[in-house]
Protein backbone atom coordinates (compact mmCIF):
# COMPACT_ATOMS: atom_id res chain seq x y z
CA UNK A 1 0.00 0.00 0.00
CA UNK A 2 2.46 2.47 0.94
CA UNK A 3 6.14 2.50 0.97
CA UNK A 4 8.97 2.46 3.49
CA UNK A 5 9.02 5.89 4.56
CA UNK A 6 5.23 5.77 6.15
CA UNK A 7 7.36 4.44 9.21
CA UNK A 8 8.55 7.36 10.43
CA UNK A 9 5.84 9.31 9.10
CA UNK A 10 3.41 7.42 11.81
CA UNK A 11 6.69 7.39 14.30
CA UNK A 12 6.43 11.15 14.05
CA UNK A 13 2.86 11.53 13.61
CA UNK A 14 2.61 9.19 16.88
CA UNK A 15 4.64 11.90 18.46
CA UNK A 16 2.21 14.28 17.66
CA UNK A 17 -0.34 12.18 18.58
CA UNK A 18 1.16 11.92 22.00
CA UNK A 19 1.34 15.68 22.34
CA UNK A 20 -2.08 16.21 21.70
CA UNK A 21 -3.49 13.35 23.86
CA UNK A 22 -2.11 15.41 26.42
CA UNK A 23 -4.81 17.87 25.86
CA UNK A 24 -7.53 15.86 24.97
CA UNK A 25 -7.31 13.72 27.78
CA UNK A 26 -7.38 17.13 29.74
CA UNK A 27 -11.17 17.35 28.01
CA UNK A 28 -12.16 14.14 29.29
CA UNK A 29 -9.78 14.28 32.24
CA UNK A 30 -9.78 17.70 33.52
CA UNK A 31 -7.01 17.03 36.21
CA UNK A 32 -4.81 14.27 34.29
CA UNK A 33 -2.39 16.08 33.11
CA UNK A 34 -0.38 12.74 34.63
CA UNK A 35 -1.87 11.12 31.28
CA UNK A 36 1.20 11.20 29.54
CA UNK A 37 2.70 8.20 30.63
CA UNK A 38 0.07 6.96 28.37
CA UNK A 39 2.70 7.44 26.23
CA UNK A 40 4.21 4.64 27.11
CA UNK A 41 1.18 2.20 26.10
CA UNK A 42 1.62 4.14 23.15
CA UNK A 43 4.94 3.91 22.03
CA UNK A 44 4.67 0.25 23.13
CA UNK A 45 1.95 -0.64 21.02
CA UNK A 46 4.15 -1.64 17.93
CA UNK A 47 6.34 -3.24 20.12
CA UNK A 48 3.35 -5.41 22.15
CA UNK A 49 2.03 -8.71 20.89
CA UNK A 50 -1.26 -8.73 19.64
CA UNK A 51 -4.31 -11.24 21.40
CA UNK A 52 -7.70 -11.79 20.17
CA UNK A 53 -9.85 -13.52 18.01
CA UNK A 54 -8.28 -12.56 14.51
CA UNK A 55 -4.80 -13.67 16.06
CA UNK A 56 -6.50 -17.02 17.34
CA UNK A 57 -7.65 -17.29 13.75
CA UNK A 58 -4.43 -16.82 12.57
CA UNK A 59 -2.75 -19.22 15.15
CA UNK A 60 -5.51 -22.38 14.01
CA UNK A 61 -4.73 -21.29 10.08
CA UNK A 62 -1.16 -22.15 11.29
CA UNK A 63 -1.75 -25.31 12.71
CA UNK A 64 -3.89 -26.35 9.63
CA UNK A 65 -6.69 -26.70 12.94
CA UNK A 66 -8.93 -24.49 10.25
CA UNK A 67 -8.63 -23.39 6.71
CA UNK A 68 -10.43 -20.50 5.27
CA UNK A 69 -12.19 -21.23 1.82
CA UNK A 70 -11.98 -19.03 -1.25
CA UNK A 71 -14.84 -18.48 -3.87
CA UNK A 72 -14.91 -16.20 -6.64
CA UNK A 73 -17.92 -13.83 -5.81
CA UNK A 74 -16.48 -13.04 -2.37
CA UNK A 75 -12.82 -14.42 -2.46
CA UNK A 76 -12.22 -14.74 1.39
CA UNK A 77 -15.04 -13.17 2.60
CA UNK A 78 -17.48 -15.33 3.78
CA UNK A 79 -15.01 -18.22 5.17
CA UNK A 80 -13.57 -15.52 6.99
CA UNK A 81 -16.82 -14.13 8.80
CA UNK A 82 -17.88 -17.68 9.41
CA UNK A 83 -14.54 -18.46 11.35
CA UNK A 84 -15.39 -15.23 13.49
CA UNK A 85 -18.51 -15.77 13.91
CA UNK A 86 -19.66 -12.33 12.29
CA UNK A 87 -22.85 -12.53 11.24
CA UNK A 88 -23.65 -11.15 7.59
CA UNK A 89 -27.09 -9.69 8.64
CA UNK A 90 -24.46 -7.18 10.12
CA UNK A 91 -23.77 -5.80 6.68
CA UNK A 92 -23.33 -1.88 6.62
CA UNK A 93 -22.46 -0.11 3.28
CA UNK A 94 -21.03 2.76 3.16
CA UNK A 95 -20.27 4.85 0.14
CA UNK A 96 -17.63 7.68 1.05
CA UNK A 97 -14.37 7.13 0.45
CA UNK A 98 -13.29 7.18 4.16
CA UNK A 99 -10.91 4.26 3.74
CA UNK A 100 -7.44 3.24 1.90
CA UNK A 101 -9.36 1.56 -0.60
CA UNK A 102 -11.09 4.86 -1.78
CA UNK A 103 -9.85 4.40 -5.36
CA UNK A 104 -12.72 1.99 -5.98
CA UNK A 105 -15.20 2.94 -3.54
CA UNK A 106 -18.36 5.30 -4.78
CA UNK A 107 -22.02 4.93 -4.00
CA UNK A 108 -22.40 1.76 -7.11
CA UNK A 109 -19.47 -0.05 -5.49
CA UNK A 110 -19.63 0.93 -1.18
CA UNK A 111 -17.75 -0.50 1.26
CA UNK A 112 -19.32 -3.78 3.15
CA UNK A 113 -18.38 -3.57 6.89
CA UNK A 114 -19.56 -6.52 9.03
CA UNK A 115 -18.72 -7.06 13.24
CA UNK A 116 -19.48 -8.61 15.88
CA UNK A 117 -18.31 -7.45 19.69
CA UNK A 118 -14.72 -8.69 18.79
CA UNK A 119 -13.81 -8.14 15.63
CA UNK A 120 -14.89 -6.26 12.48
CA UNK A 121 -14.53 -7.07 8.62
CA UNK A 122 -14.35 -4.24 5.96
CA UNK A 123 -14.64 -5.53 2.75
CA UNK A 124 -14.61 -3.51 -1.13
CA UNK A 125 -15.47 -6.01 -4.26
CA UNK A 126 -12.88 -6.21 -6.36
CA UNK A 127 -10.37 -4.96 -3.84
CA UNK A 128 -7.01 -6.66 -3.33
CA UNK A 129 -7.43 -6.53 0.89
CA UNK A 130 -9.79 -7.55 3.09
CA UNK A 131 -9.47 -4.91 6.04
CA UNK A 132 -10.08 -6.70 9.52
CA UNK A 133 -9.74 -5.15 13.30
CA UNK A 134 -9.80 -7.28 16.52
CA UNK A 135 -10.55 -5.92 20.35
CA UNK A 136 -7.42 -6.57 21.80
CA UNK A 137 -7.14 -6.39 25.59
CA UNK A 138 -3.41 -4.74 25.55
CA UNK A 139 -4.03 -2.67 22.66
CA UNK A 140 -7.19 -1.64 22.65
CA UNK A 141 -8.02 -2.69 18.76
CA UNK A 142 -5.70 -4.06 16.62
CA UNK A 143 -5.35 -4.55 12.34
CA UNK A 144 -5.02 -6.54 10.25
CA UNK A 145 -5.65 -7.27 5.85
CA UNK A 146 -6.12 -10.55 4.53
CA UNK A 147 -4.91 -10.31 0.41
CA UNK A 148 -7.81 -11.49 -1.65
CA UNK A 149 -5.94 -13.28 -4.39
CA UNK A 150 -6.56 -17.36 -3.74
CA UNK A 151 -3.48 -18.69 -1.75
CA UNK A 152 -2.61 -22.15 -0.37
CA UNK A 153 -1.71 -20.57 3.20
CA UNK A 154 -4.01 -17.22 3.20
CA UNK A 155 -2.62 -14.58 6.04
CA UNK A 156 -3.83 -12.79 8.55
CA UNK A 157 -1.21 -9.82 8.44
CA UNK A 158 -1.55 -7.29 11.59
CA UNK A 159 -0.90 -3.45 10.09
CA UNK A 160 -0.10 -0.72 12.20
CA UNK A 161 -0.24 1.84 9.31
CA UNK A 162 -4.25 1.63 9.95
CA UNK A 163 -3.42 3.52 12.94
CA UNK A 164 -2.55 6.64 10.82
CA UNK A 165 -6.86 7.01 10.47
CA UNK A 166 -7.89 4.51 12.90
CA UNK A 167 -5.70 6.23 16.53
CA UNK A 168 -6.36 10.27 16.09
CA UNK A 169 -8.19 12.97 17.99
CA UNK A 170 -11.70 10.82 17.14
CA UNK A 171 -10.69 7.95 18.88
CA UNK A 172 -9.53 9.81 21.68
CA UNK A 173 -6.34 9.30 20.78
CA UNK A 174 -5.85 4.79 21.45
CA UNK A 175 -6.75 2.98 18.47
CA UNK A 176 -9.94 2.16 18.14
CA UNK A 177 -12.93 1.81 15.24
CA UNK A 178 -14.63 4.90 13.49
CA UNK A 179 -17.94 5.90 12.23
CA UNK A 180 -18.18 9.27 10.96
CA UNK A 181 -21.07 11.17 9.04
CA UNK A 182 -19.96 13.05 6.06
CA UNK A 183 -21.83 15.34 3.06
CA UNK A 184 -20.97 13.00 0.40
CA UNK A 185 -20.92 13.75 -3.38
CA UNK A 186 -22.07 11.41 -5.98
CA UNK A 187 -18.69 9.67 -6.83
CA UNK A 188 -18.14 9.31 -2.90
CA UNK A 189 -15.83 12.16 -2.15
CA UNK A 190 -16.29 13.57 0.98
CA UNK A 191 -16.96 17.46 2.39
CA UNK A 192 -14.25 17.03 4.52
CA UNK A 193 -15.74 19.66 6.74
CA UNK A 194 -18.84 18.17 7.13
CA UNK A 195 -17.35 15.26 8.85
CA UNK A 196 -18.72 14.37 12.54
CA UNK A 197 -17.66 11.46 14.66
CA UNK A 198 -20.85 9.65 15.51
CA UNK A 199 -21.90 8.11 18.72
CA UNK A 200 -24.74 7.06 20.20
CA UNK A 201 -25.33 10.86 21.51
CA UNK A 202 -25.06 11.88 18.19
CA UNK A 203 -28.89 13.34 16.80
CA UNK A 204 -30.30 11.26 13.85
CA UNK A 205 -30.46 14.28 11.65
CA UNK A 206 -27.03 14.54 11.64
CA UNK A 207 -25.94 10.43 11.23
CA UNK A 208 -25.75 8.92 8.53
CA UNK A 209 -23.98 11.07 6.05
CA UNK A 210 -22.50 8.34 3.50
CA UNK A 211 -24.08 5.74 4.93
CA UNK A 212 -26.76 3.59 2.81
CA UNK A 213 -29.68 3.13 5.47
CA UNK A 214 -32.12 0.21 4.99
CA UNK A 215 -35.22 -0.41 7.21
CA UNK A 216 -38.32 1.26 8.28
CA UNK A 217 -38.45 4.36 10.93
CA UNK A 218 -41.48 6.40 10.59
CA UNK A 219 -40.50 10.26 10.32
CA UNK A 220 -37.15 9.82 11.64
CA UNK A 221 -34.52 12.41 9.26
CA UNK A 222 -30.87 11.62 8.77
CA UNK A 223 -28.05 12.14 5.90
CA UNK A 224 -27.78 8.71 4.47
CA UNK A 225 -28.96 7.52 1.35
CA UNK A 226 -27.73 11.04 0.05
CA UNK A 227 -24.97 10.73 -2.33
CA UNK A 228 -24.61 14.36 -4.51
CA UNK A 229 -25.23 17.65 -4.10
CA UNK A 230 -28.67 17.43 -6.25
CA UNK A 231 -29.65 14.37 -3.72
CA UNK A 232 -28.91 16.70 -0.75
CA UNK A 233 -30.73 19.74 -2.25
CA UNK A 234 -34.02 17.45 -2.52
CA UNK A 235 -33.76 16.12 0.53
CA UNK A 236 -33.96 19.79 2.40
CA UNK A 237 -37.32 20.35 0.03
CA UNK A 238 -38.14 16.76 1.02
CA UNK A 239 -36.70 14.96 4.46
CA UNK A 240 -38.47 11.74 3.62
CA UNK A 241 -37.10 11.38 0.30
CA UNK A 242 -34.10 9.48 1.19
CA UNK A 243 -36.20 7.53 4.10
CA UNK A 244 -37.50 4.07 5.06
CA UNK A 245 -35.84 2.76 2.06
CA UNK A 246 -35.70 -1.74 2.15
CA UNK A 247 -34.23 -2.49 -1.18
CA UNK A 248 -31.29 -0.96 -2.25
CA UNK A 249 -31.53 -2.66 -5.96
CA UNK A 250 -32.32 0.99 -7.49
CA UNK A 251 -29.33 2.10 -5.90
CA UNK A 252 -26.56 -0.41 -6.89
CA UNK A 253 -26.24 -3.90 -8.14
CA UNK A 254 -26.28 -5.75 -4.39
CA UNK A 255 -25.95 -9.51 -5.79
CA UNK A 256 -22.09 -7.81 -4.90
CA UNK A 257 -22.85 -8.37 -1.23
CA UNK A 258 -23.95 -11.22 0.36
CA UNK A 259 -26.67 -9.71 2.14
CA UNK A 260 -29.22 -6.96 0.15
CA UNK A 261 -29.47 -4.60 2.49
CA UNK A 262 -27.00 -1.99 5.37
CA UNK A 263 -29.37 -2.80 8.13
CA UNK A 264 -30.15 0.61 10.16
CA UNK A 265 -30.33 -1.66 13.94
CA UNK A 266 -26.78 -2.74 12.75
CA UNK A 267 -25.65 0.90 12.11
CA UNK A 268 -27.75 1.81 15.66
CA UNK A 269 -25.33 -0.72 17.63
CA UNK A 270 -21.95 -0.12 15.91
CA UNK A 271 -22.26 3.39 16.90
CA UNK A 272 -22.57 2.58 20.37
CA UNK A 273 -19.99 0.25 20.24
CA UNK A 274 -17.13 1.58 18.86
CA UNK A 275 -17.39 5.09 20.69
CA UNK A 276 -17.74 2.34 24.16
CA UNK A 277 -14.68 0.27 23.23
CA UNK A 278 -12.63 3.49 22.81
CA UNK A 279 -13.71 4.67 26.38
CA UNK A 280 -12.77 1.14 27.88
CA UNK A 281 -9.05 1.62 25.97
CA UNK A 282 -8.81 5.11 27.23
CA UNK A 283 -9.60 4.02 30.68
CA UNK A 284 -7.79 0.68 30.51
CA UNK A 285 -4.26 2.72 29.58
CA UNK A 286 -5.40 5.37 32.35
CA UNK A 287 -5.91 3.43 34.91
CA UNK A 288 -2.48 1.48 34.10
CA UNK A 289 -1.19 4.43 34.44
CA UNK A 290 -1.98 6.00 36.95
CA UNK A 291 -1.38 2.75 39.50
CA UNK A 292 2.76 2.38 37.15
CA UNK A 293 3.46 6.14 38.42
CA UNK A 294 1.39 6.65 41.67
CA UNK A 295 0.04 4.81 44.45
CA UNK A 296 -3.46 6.18 43.66
CA UNK A 297 -5.66 5.29 40.82
CA UNK A 298 -7.55 9.31 41.49
CA UNK A 299 -5.78 10.37 37.99
CA UNK A 300 -8.57 8.09 35.94
CA UNK A 301 -11.41 9.29 37.94
CA UNK A 302 -12.65 11.05 35.33
CA UNK A 303 -12.16 8.10 32.59
CA UNK A 304 -14.34 6.37 34.85
CA UNK A 305 -16.76 8.26 35.25
CA UNK A 306 -16.93 8.77 31.31
CA UNK A 307 -17.43 5.42 31.26
CA UNK A 308 -20.02 5.10 33.17
CA UNK A 309 -22.34 8.20 31.73
CA UNK A 310 -21.61 6.22 28.24
CA UNK A 311 -22.64 2.95 29.65
CA UNK A 312 -25.73 4.09 31.06
CA UNK A 313 -26.46 5.84 27.89
CA UNK A 314 -27.18 8.95 29.87
CA UNK A 315 -27.61 11.78 26.75
CA UNK A 316 -28.22 9.64 24.34
CA UNK A 317 -30.10 10.96 21.45
CA UNK A 318 -33.79 9.77 21.06
CA UNK A 319 -35.11 7.63 18.22
CA UNK A 320 -38.89 9.32 18.64
CA UNK A 321 -40.36 6.47 15.61
CA UNK A 322 -40.11 2.77 15.59
CA UNK A 323 -37.21 1.21 14.08
CA UNK A 324 -37.58 -1.93 12.25
CA UNK A 325 -34.46 -3.38 10.22
CA UNK A 326 -34.17 -5.57 7.21
CA UNK A 327 -31.54 -7.94 7.81
CA UNK A 328 -31.60 -10.95 10.96
CA UNK A 329 -29.41 -9.04 12.61
CA UNK A 330 -31.94 -7.78 15.67
CA UNK A 331 -32.54 -11.15 16.30
CA UNK A 332 -28.95 -12.64 16.23
CA UNK A 333 -27.81 -9.74 18.46
CA UNK A 334 -30.54 -10.57 21.20
CA UNK A 335 -29.68 -14.50 21.07
CA UNK A 336 -26.33 -13.53 22.34
CA UNK A 337 -27.19 -13.29 25.90
CA UNK A 338 -26.39 -13.65 28.79
CA UNK A 339 -30.31 -13.60 30.13
CA UNK A 340 -31.13 -13.90 33.31
CA UNK A 341 -33.90 -16.30 34.77
CA UNK A 342 -36.69 -14.18 33.84
CA UNK A 343 -35.12 -14.14 29.72
CA UNK A 344 -34.16 -10.50 30.40
CA UNK A 345 -30.68 -9.49 28.61
CA UNK A 346 -28.95 -6.06 28.13
CA UNK A 347 -28.81 -7.05 24.04
CA UNK A 348 -32.45 -6.93 24.24
CA UNK A 349 -33.77 -3.59 21.85
CA UNK A 350 -36.53 -1.30 22.60
CA UNK A 351 -35.97 0.47 19.40
CA UNK A 352 -39.50 2.62 19.58
CA UNK A 353 -37.85 5.66 22.26
CA UNK A 354 -34.36 4.27 22.37
CA UNK A 355 -32.22 1.88 21.13
CA UNK A 356 -32.00 -1.28 24.35
CA UNK A 357 -34.92 -2.06 26.41
CA UNK A 358 -32.32 -1.85 29.09
CA UNK A 359 -29.98 1.56 29.34
CA UNK A 360 -26.99 -0.54 30.29
CA UNK A 361 -24.16 -1.48 27.97
CA UNK A 362 -23.52 -5.18 26.89
CA UNK A 363 -19.75 -4.54 26.55
CA UNK A 364 -19.71 -4.81 30.42
CA UNK A 365 -19.22 -8.77 29.20
CA UNK A 366 -16.43 -7.87 26.62
CA UNK A 367 -13.00 -8.71 27.31
CA UNK A 368 -12.22 -5.05 27.11
CA UNK A 369 -14.20 -4.42 30.50
CA UNK A 370 -12.51 -7.13 32.11
CA UNK A 371 -9.40 -6.09 31.13
CA UNK A 372 -9.46 -2.96 33.12
CA UNK A 373 -7.16 -3.34 36.02
CA UNK A 374 -9.00 -5.05 39.33
CA UNK A 375 -8.73 -1.48 40.94
CA UNK A 376 -10.42 0.58 38.35
CA UNK A 377 -13.52 -2.22 37.96
CA UNK A 378 -13.69 -2.15 41.79
CA UNK A 379 -14.09 1.25 41.66
CA UNK A 380 -16.36 1.44 38.99
CA UNK A 381 -18.75 -0.94 40.26
CA UNK A 382 -18.79 0.87 43.56
CA UNK A 383 -19.88 4.49 41.28
CA UNK A 384 -22.32 2.27 39.41
CA UNK A 385 -23.83 0.70 42.42
CA UNK A 386 -24.21 4.60 44.28
CA UNK A 387 -26.01 5.63 40.80
CA UNK A 388 -28.22 2.68 40.78
CA UNK A 389 -29.59 2.49 44.25
CA UNK A 390 -30.18 6.48 44.51
CA UNK A 391 -27.29 7.10 46.69
CA UNK A 392 -26.03 9.18 43.89
CA UNK A 393 -27.31 12.73 43.54
CA UNK A 394 -25.60 13.59 40.51
CA UNK A 395 -28.35 15.58 38.07
CA UNK A 396 -26.60 12.76 35.25
CA UNK A 397 -28.82 10.09 36.07
CA UNK A 398 -31.95 11.97 36.91
CA UNK A 399 -33.69 10.53 33.80
CA UNK A 400 -32.69 6.96 34.83
CA UNK A 401 -36.20 5.40 36.52
CA UNK A 402 -36.73 3.57 39.02
CA UNK A 403 -37.75 0.45 37.18
CA UNK A 404 -34.52 0.67 34.80
CA UNK A 405 -32.14 1.23 37.73
CA UNK A 406 -33.69 -1.90 39.41
CA UNK A 407 -33.54 -4.21 36.48
CA UNK A 408 -30.04 -3.40 35.55
CA UNK A 409 -29.43 -3.98 38.46
CA UNK A 410 -31.08 -7.73 38.87
CA UNK A 411 -30.01 -8.34 35.09
CA UNK A 412 -26.39 -7.34 36.61
CA UNK A 413 -26.38 -9.70 39.90
CA UNK A 414 -27.05 -12.73 37.76
CA UNK A 415 -24.82 -12.57 34.82
CA UNK A 416 -21.32 -10.48 35.92
CA UNK A 417 -19.19 -12.82 38.42
CA UNK A 418 -16.69 -10.48 39.37
CA UNK A 419 -19.31 -7.74 41.19
CA UNK A 420 -18.60 -7.44 44.58
CA UNK A 421 -20.25 -8.91 47.18
CA UNK A 422 -21.94 -5.93 48.62
CA UNK A 423 -24.47 -6.23 45.34
CA UNK A 424 -25.89 -9.21 46.35
CA UNK A 425 -26.78 -8.89 50.02
C1 LIG B 1 -7.97 7.23 5.44
C2 LIG B 1 -8.35 6.88 6.78
C3 LIG B 1 -8.40 5.39 7.07
C4 LIG B 1 -7.37 4.51 6.99
C5 LIG B 1 -5.91 4.75 6.57
C6 LIG B 1 -7.90 3.24 7.43
N1 LIG B 1 -9.22 3.36 7.77
FE1 LIG B 1 -10.46 1.87 8.41
N2 LIG B 1 -11.98 3.17 8.51
C7 LIG B 1 -11.92 4.51 8.24
C8 LIG B 1 -13.23 5.11 8.44
C9 LIG B 1 -13.57 6.60 8.32
C10 LIG B 1 -14.08 4.07 8.82
C11 LIG B 1 -15.59 4.18 9.13
C12 LIG B 1 -16.41 3.57 8.02
C13 LIG B 1 -16.17 4.24 6.71
O1 LIG B 1 -16.31 5.47 6.61
O2 LIG B 1 -15.85 3.49 5.74
C14 LIG B 1 -13.27 2.86 8.85
C15 LIG B 1 -13.77 1.61 9.20
C16 LIG B 1 -13.00 0.47 9.28
C17 LIG B 1 -13.50 -0.83 9.69
C18 LIG B 1 -14.92 -1.16 10.16
C19 LIG B 1 -15.02 -0.95 11.67
C20 LIG B 1 -15.04 0.52 12.02
O3 LIG B 1 -14.02 1.03 12.54
O4 LIG B 1 -16.07 1.19 11.76
C21 LIG B 1 -12.45 -1.70 9.63
C22 LIG B 1 -12.46 -3.18 9.98
C23 LIG B 1 -11.30 -0.94 9.17
N3 LIG B 1 -11.67 0.36 8.97
C24 LIG B 1 -10.05 -1.50 8.99
C25 LIG B 1 -8.95 -0.78 8.54
C26 LIG B 1 -7.66 -1.37 8.29
C27 LIG B 1 -7.31 -2.83 8.49
C28 LIG B 1 -6.86 -0.37 7.84
C29 LIG B 1 -5.40 -0.48 7.41
C30 LIG B 1 -5.11 -1.44 6.38
C31 LIG B 1 -7.65 0.85 7.82
N4 LIG B 1 -8.91 0.56 8.26
C32 LIG B 1 -7.15 2.08 7.46
C33 LIG B 1 -10.80 5.22 7.87
C34 LIG B 1 -9.56 4.67 7.58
Amino acid sequence: MKGGNTLSWITLGWIILLARSITLSAAITPDASKATVLDEGMNGYRKTEASGVILALQTRLERGETRLRHETRHGYLLSLLHELNVPVSSQLLVASKTSPNKALISPQNPRALYYNDQASVAYVPSAELIELAAADVKLGVVFYTLEQKESAQPRLVRDDRCLECHASSKTLDVPGLLVRSFLTKDDGDVDVLSGIVVTHRTPIAERWGGFYVTGTYGALTHRGNLFGAEAIARHEKDPACNANITDLKPFLEVRKYPDGGSDIVSLLVLEHQAHMQTLLTRLAAESRNALQTGDSLRPAYPAIEAVLKYMLFTDEAGLGSTVRGTSDFAHWFEQQGPKDKQGRSLRQFDLQTRLFKFPFSFMIYSPSFEAVPAPARKHFYRRLWDILSGEDPSPDYRKLSEASRKAIREVLIETKNDLPNYWRF
